[in-house]
């Protein structure tokens, strides 16, 4: 049987150290406030967006809400991050993605300050994170190298393997990866032989959206697994990229979903809100 990352485990772990932290920062008189930016009322962003709510609250971070309509223009949102980027009590800004379709995302992306881009997602952000200057990083890949680091897997000189490159995923868990001295393949939709690429790893990181893709004819012997999928299969189960049940015989280690990732991206939502404080002494 493999090891089983607890991702529900580690992540009250985190949150309870950032509350501690946080309490100590308040000692201090430092305090981090999010903005939280909601566009429309898609059922799943708001569900997302209330868990980050409710996680600010638990750890003692202010959260402030800016519900907006559906309908609304492009250059509204720009003038409230523009205002938010200037507000000194706001230290971090998340606008919930995606976004409705007539309003550029990148755009608004780009409009965030990168002082207070708390979800890793601006330009700027990206490209400390590539030449590994200071920055934000994105919240799930930084979430898979806590698990790793604390379920006791070394990255050091492992050849990891990432099947995606979103932006969000794929391409900053290769840069963390890289990091951590590993040796980082990225494979994706159009890679040839993915199955021999994957079976290479000791370290492979799925997330190709695509449900119960990685059976075990992909794995390697004695892998690590991380699945950053979230689906619901015929059976209204909820279920990962991974093949859970196909793949444990193989892996040494593997996340399950739900439980395994996704609540880590939040916890490290939450230390990104709380490092735009740590070294911060303008607030009282
Ligand atoms: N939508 C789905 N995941 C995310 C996330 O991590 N951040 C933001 N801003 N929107 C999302």
């Amino acid at each position: 049987m493999p090891q089983i990352i607890d991702g529900k485990k580690i992540s009250q772990q985190i949150k309870d150290e950032l509350k501690a932290e946080v309490q100590e920062l308040a000692a201090e008189g430092r305090r981090a406030c999010l903005a939280v930016v909601q566009v429309g009322t898609d059922p799943a962003s708001t569900v997302y967006v209330n868990n980050k709510k409710k996680a600010c609250a638990y750890i003692g971070i202010e959260s402030r809400s800016f519900e907006l309509p559906e309908e609304t223009a492009e250059e509204e949102l720009v003038s409230l991050v523009e205002r938010l980027n200037q507000d000194p009590e706001v230290n971090g800004i998340l606008v919930q993605l995606p976004l409705p379709a007539h309003i550029d995302e990148d755009r608004i992306i780009r409009t965030i300050s990168p002082d207070k881009d708390v979800d890793g997602f601006h330009p700027v952000s990206v490209g400390r994170l590539w030449i590994g200057e200071k920055g934000f990083l994105s919240c799930t890949p930084a979430g898979i190298i806590q698990l790793l680091k604390r379920s006791g897997i070394s990255v050091e000189g492992k050849r990891c393997v990432v099947v995606g490159r979103s932006n969000i995923v794929g391409k900053p868990m290769a840069a963390l990866l890289l990091r951590e001295n590993g040796t980082v393949t990225i494979a994706h939709s159009r890679t040839k032989n993915l199955k021999e690429i994957t079976r290479q790893a000791e370290i492979l990181i799925v997330a190709v959206g695509k449900e119960k893709f990685i059976t075990r004819e992909y794995v390697g012997e004695g892998a690590a697994v991380i699945d950053v999928g979230m689906h619901r299969d015929a059976q209204n189960h909820l279920c990962g990229d991974v093949d859970y049940a196909d793949v444990e015989s193989v892996a040494s280690a593997i996340t399950p979903v739900p439980g395994g990732v996704g609540p880590m991206t939040i916890a490290m939502l939450m230390n990104n809100c709380v490092e735009t404080i740590r070294t911060r002494e303008d607030r009282s």
